[in-house]
């Protein structure tokens, strides 16, 4: 079994490079599929999410070829297969975006349901409803979800969202870029992962407007050719460190960042007493180690997000004074509170409400990342916690922060992988 260690209490200083967004990624490798010809992807982070989106679409028999470490040029014009192999898809959410894209450029697509992490439920009515309008029989048999659009190619149409969903919106772009006509998606979401795909669509010959705001059109094109673009940086990585800045106290440089991504969680640390400089691209972040409490509560972007919620509790445990922390998006996100509590951390949930009462000090434990960024959090906390901490299931952690161990050391936290005899098995499936 592998673990972090970390002893705490030491407070960061330094520079930290941020890595591309995954969930930009996670969305924009199965969106080659809709291009004729190489896509060359930049600033493509290194986790394990990634690496399993590319294996399925090697599996596919996509020609993917590594550049350099941030760089891979994919071919997908030679794929004839529209059937997703069972056991990677299953790992990872985002796989549900390879029903879009396939879809998009075959008019059929077959993909197992999506993994994920454990948040509540996760349904996709959203996506299927989408495709539906489009013209597509979608149903679910032999453990597979198949679609098929009945007339061979989508046709355009207006999709209203009833909830606003990530993926729901991003899979409806990808299904609409070579439909036959206009596509309007209302009460779209507005997150920067979608102007990040809608911009890399747009790059390869797509026609996306409005994406970041609310009514997105796209116009059904014929093909899109292949051409070289850079991903975003990654927006809940950024906000990771912030966090992790603010509980331990110091001064760090966090770099190659959009700083208005930035600025629903800039907002609420500055609240808390953190200091916070915005650079062209990059964010200084200055912190006492002295919090104040404040209430958080999630929603769609702009507002602040379900993906910093356990990383903003940490903080919120270490805050002076009861804080109210409220969970906008997702049924069960407070799975990680009860390692929080055996850290000494006071809190209270009912539902959707977590009461924090602030606590002088954390003391490190023997903990258990339960998810993505709950794992996160839970580094944070170990980093700010006085004594030794230990983090297993940290491939849950590494699905979504690149060289976490090593950018956090380079800011001078005591952090370190270790290796033992497994303790028990980690069965746990990989999510997104
Ligand atoms: N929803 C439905 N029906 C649908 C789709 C969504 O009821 O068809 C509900 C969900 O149950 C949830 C809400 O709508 O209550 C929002 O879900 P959304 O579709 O926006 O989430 P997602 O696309 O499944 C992505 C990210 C998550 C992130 C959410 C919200 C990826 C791969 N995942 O999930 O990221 O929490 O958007 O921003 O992009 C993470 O990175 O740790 C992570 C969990």
């Amino acid at each position: 079994m592998t673990k972090y260690v970390i002893n705490g209490g030491k407070p960061l200083y330094g520079t930290v490079p941020i890595s591309g967004a995954k969930n930009a990624a996670v969305a924009i490798i199965p969106a080659t599929l809709l291009v004729d010809g190489v896509c060359r992807i930049e600033n493509i982070p290194q986790i394990s999410d990634v690496t399993l989106i590319l294996n399925i679409l090697q599996e596919l028999g996509a020609d993917v070829r590594t550049v350099d470490r941030t760089t891979v040029d994919i071919d997908c014009t030679h794929i004839h297969n529209a059937k997703v192999p069972d056991e990677l898809a299953r790992k990872i959410r985002a796989s549900y975006y390879l029903i879009g894209a396939l879809l998009g450029r075959f008019g059929s697509a077959q993909v197992p349901p999506p993994g994920g992490c454990d948040l509540g439920a996760r349904p996709i009515d959203q996506h299927i409803k989408g495709f539906a309008a489009m013209g597509a029989d979608v149903d679910v048999r032999g453990g597979y979800i198949h679609a098929k659009a009945r007339n061979g190619r989508l046709t355009g149409t207006q999709v209203y969202m009833d909830m606003v969903s990530v993926g729901a919106t991003m899979n409806v772009m990808l299904a609409a870029t070579l439909a036959n006509g206009l596509t309007i998606i209302e009460n779209a979401a507005k997150e920067p992962h979608i102007v990040d795909l809608a911009n890399f669509l747009n790059s390869m010959g797509a026609d996306i407007m409005g994406a970041g705001t609310d009514v997105i059109k796209i116009r059904g094109v014929d093909r899109l050719v292949g051409g070289a673009y850079s991903i975003i940086p990654d927006q809940i990585e950024a906000g990771t460190y912030m966090a992790a800045v603010s509980a331990t106290g110091g001064e760090v440089l966090i770099k190659n960042v959009i700083p208005k991504h930035l600025e629903c969680i800039t907002a609420k640390l500055e609240e808390m007493g953190v200091e916070i400089e915005d650079r062209d691209d990059a964010v200084l972040v200055r912190s006492n180690g002295k919090l104040t409490r404040t209430n958080v509560k999630t929603l769609p972007y702009p507002g602040f997000p379900t993906d910093m919620q356990p990383q903003i509790a940490a903080d919120l445990c270490l805050a002076q004074g009861t804080s109210v922390l409220t969970e906008g998006v997702w049924d069960n996100r407070y799975r990680y509170v009860d390692e929080f509590r055996r850290m000494g951390a006071q809190i209270q949930v009912d539902g959707k409400v977590a009461v924090i009462e602030g606590v002088e000090h954390l003391t490190g434990a023997k903990l258990r990342a339960c998810d993505l960024r709950a794992g996160a959090a839970m580094v944070i906390a170990a980093l700010a916690a006085h004594g030794t901490s230990e983090i297993s299931n940290i491939h849950h952690i590494e699905r979504g922060y690149e060289d976490i161990v090593r950018k956090l050391s380079n800011i001078g936290a005591d952090i370190r992988v270790v290796v033992t005899p497994d303790e028990d098995q980690q069965t746990e499936a990989n999510a997104g």
